[in-house]
This record gives structure tokens, C-alpha cells and sequence, in this order.
């Protein structure tokens, strides 16, 4: 039993998918938390430290940048502890993620997509003007601050070590702020030095085209400024996906294994099938879903 809601974010489950690799591969289901993706536990963990700071008092206001799970996490914390939130986002993001912001009781402002995070108009830039012209606002910062790979260092890392017995040999995770892969991978390999820490970008982002980004499609991921919160140190390689590899495997995930996922599972799942044949029998490879197809269904992505 949890006394609250906020106490189920993590502990999700991990299933094993890709039954003929030549080594095991373990899904991190992260749609099971209960704003529906991995950042529920990079959010809470930011509103908490925050708290603890005292630099989010009662009555303030929440503001921040996010493609859209980040938002809705700071919304469903913002709702059960009494802050309201702003969200800003781009056009390029599903319809469905800015609706659960708004269900959630929060503000979205929609920004064109396009721009770097750095150039004064995209939608990180703006939330930082809002939120200096804001009296009585706080903004978690998720592009910026470090705290975003803290938490998955306390929290999927020691989850994935501890589920698989210590057995893990690969993790295989989207980057898009960096901070689920950089947190978690740091801890993994402070366990054991010989774990593979894979980055999977999309491979339009800024960091794929070595800082010359075209549009792409795939949402949540991608790395798309010199990130201050990404940790080159702990990732041994980057996998760079395509919309269409990663599109046309998010479908057979649904089709084919019933695994309904959005595009960044789509992609995670693409790099760690192409990366299988270097798999020993004995490997124990974890990737993670960070969200679920039910986001994504008015794009018609899923569709025959
Ligand atoms: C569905 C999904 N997967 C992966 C990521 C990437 O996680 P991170 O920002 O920790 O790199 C995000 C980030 O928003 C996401 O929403």
C-alpha cells in the first residue's frame, strides 16, 4: 500500500522482449508510472529538492520547458501539492500530451518548433523569460540542472542493478535532456565498470548532425543543445536512430509484440536490435520504454 500517489512513481517493471537475441534483453517498462513516462521521477525529485531548498514555497507557481511527459509530471505533482504549473512547449508535440497537461489542471503555451534550445524564441528559452518576469515562480530547469541525472542515479540505476541481480551488461536508453541516461548509466557503472552505456539520439538532433539540426519527428529524445545535463563520461557509444527506423519499429513493437510505445521506445528498441548480434549469451542488455503509444495515437503512427 502507498500513502500516496507520489509514492508509486518508480519500481516499474522490467520484461523480457526479443526472445531470439543472442543475449537477454529486459524492456524497463517506465509508461507504468502514474504520469505515464520515465520523468515522473526526474520531476519529483527536482520539485522536492527544491522544497527542501526553500526555493518552491507554498503559493508559488511551477514553470518550465518540456516536450511534453516532463509537463505532465510537473502537473500531476503540482495538482496533488497545490502549485500551479505553466508548461511551454512546441507545435511538433503531440496533441495528447498537452491535453493530460491541461487535464492535470496546468497551463500550456505553445511555442513554433524549430529553434535551438539557446536561440531566444524555442520554447526552454522562453519558459526562462517567463518565469524571470513571473513573481513567486520556481522553474526546475530540466535542460540545466544537473539534479534531472541525480535522480535516475538514485532511481532507475539502483532499480535496473537490483532487478537483475547485477547481471546487467548493457543500457541501452534515449537521450533527450541526457539525464536518464547519464544518471542511471553513472550508477551502473560505479557498480560495475564493465557495464555498456548506450545514448540513443535521433539523428537529425543537434548532436547527431554535429550542430547542424533538421526537423525530425521522434518525441522526447534527441539531443538538441550542448547539454549541460547529458554526462559524456559514462556513455561508451551513441546510437543514432532515424524517424523511420525508429517509427517503423515503435509499429512492429505494437503489432508484433504488444508493446504499445511511443517513438523513443521506437528507437530504443531499433538500437538495441541492431546492436544484439554483439550480445554474448550471458549478457543481460536493459532498455527503456520512456512512454506509451496511447500519447501519440492522433499522429496515426501506429497505422497498417
Ligand atoms: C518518452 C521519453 N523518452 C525518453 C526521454 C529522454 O529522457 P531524458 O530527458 O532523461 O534524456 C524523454 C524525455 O522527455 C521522454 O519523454
Amino acid at each position: 500500500m502507498k500513502n500516496s500517489l507520489l509514492q508509486s512513481i518508480g519500481d516499474t517493471l522490467l520484461v523480457k522482449i526479443f526472445e531470439n537475441s543472442p543475449g537477454s534483453i529486459y524492456a524497463k517498462l517506465e509508461y507504468l508510472n502514474p504520469g505515464g513516462s520515465i520523468k515522473d521521477r526526474s520531476a519529483l525529485y527536482m520539485v522536492e529538492w527544491a522544497e527542501q531548498q526553500g526555493l518552491l514555497k507554498p503559493g508559488m507557481t511551477i514553470i518550465d520547458a518540456s516536450s511534453g511527459n516532463h509537463g505532465i509530471a510537473l502537473a500531476l505533482i503540482g495538482a496533488i501539492k497545490g502549485y500551479p504549473v505553466i508548461i511551454c512547449s512546441t507545435d511538433k508535440h503531440s496533441k495528447e500530451k498537452m491535453d493530460t497537461i491541461r487535464a492535470y489542471g496546468a497551463t500550456v503555451l505553445t511555442f513554433p518548433s524549430g529553434p535551438s534550445l539557446e536561440d531566444p524564441n524555442s520554447y526552454h528559452s522562453q519558459a526562462v523569460k517567463l518565469s524571470k518576469e513571473t513573481p513567486n515562480s520556481h522553474m526546475p530547469n530540466q535542460y540545466c540542472n544537473p539534479l534531472n541525472a541525480t535522480a535516475h542515479y538514485y532511481g532507475v540505476g539502483p532499480e535496473i542493478w537490483k532487478q537483475t541481480e547485477g547481471k546487467v551488461t548493457h543500457l541501452i536508453a534515449a537521450a533527450g535532456t541526457g539525464g536518464t541516461v547519464s544518471g542511471a548509466g553513472k550508477y551502473l557503472k560505479e557498480m560495475n565498470p564493465n557495464i555498456q552505456v548506450i545514448g540513443v539520439d535521433a539523428a537529425n538532433s543537434y548532436r547527431s548532425t554535429k550542430g547542424n539540426p533538421k526537423p525530425y519527428k521522434l518525441e522526447g529524445m534527441g539531443v538538441d543543445s550542448e547539454s549541460l545535463v547529458l554526462d559524456n563520461s559514462v556513455i561508451d557509444e551513441f546510437i543514432e536512430v532515424t524517424d523511420e527506423q525508429g517509427m517503423d519499429m515503435m509499429k512492429k513493437l505494437a503489432h508484433e509484440y504488444g508493446f504499445l510505445v511511443g517513438p523513443s521506445s521506437g528507437a530504443v528498441a531499433y538500437a538495441a536490435y541492431t546492436y544484439a548480434p554483439r550480445l554474448k549469451p550471458t549478457d543481460v542488455a536493459v532498455i527503456i520504454f520512456g512512454d506509451s503509444g496511447r500519447a501519440y495515437l492522433s499522429k496515426g503512427f501506429y497505422a497498417k
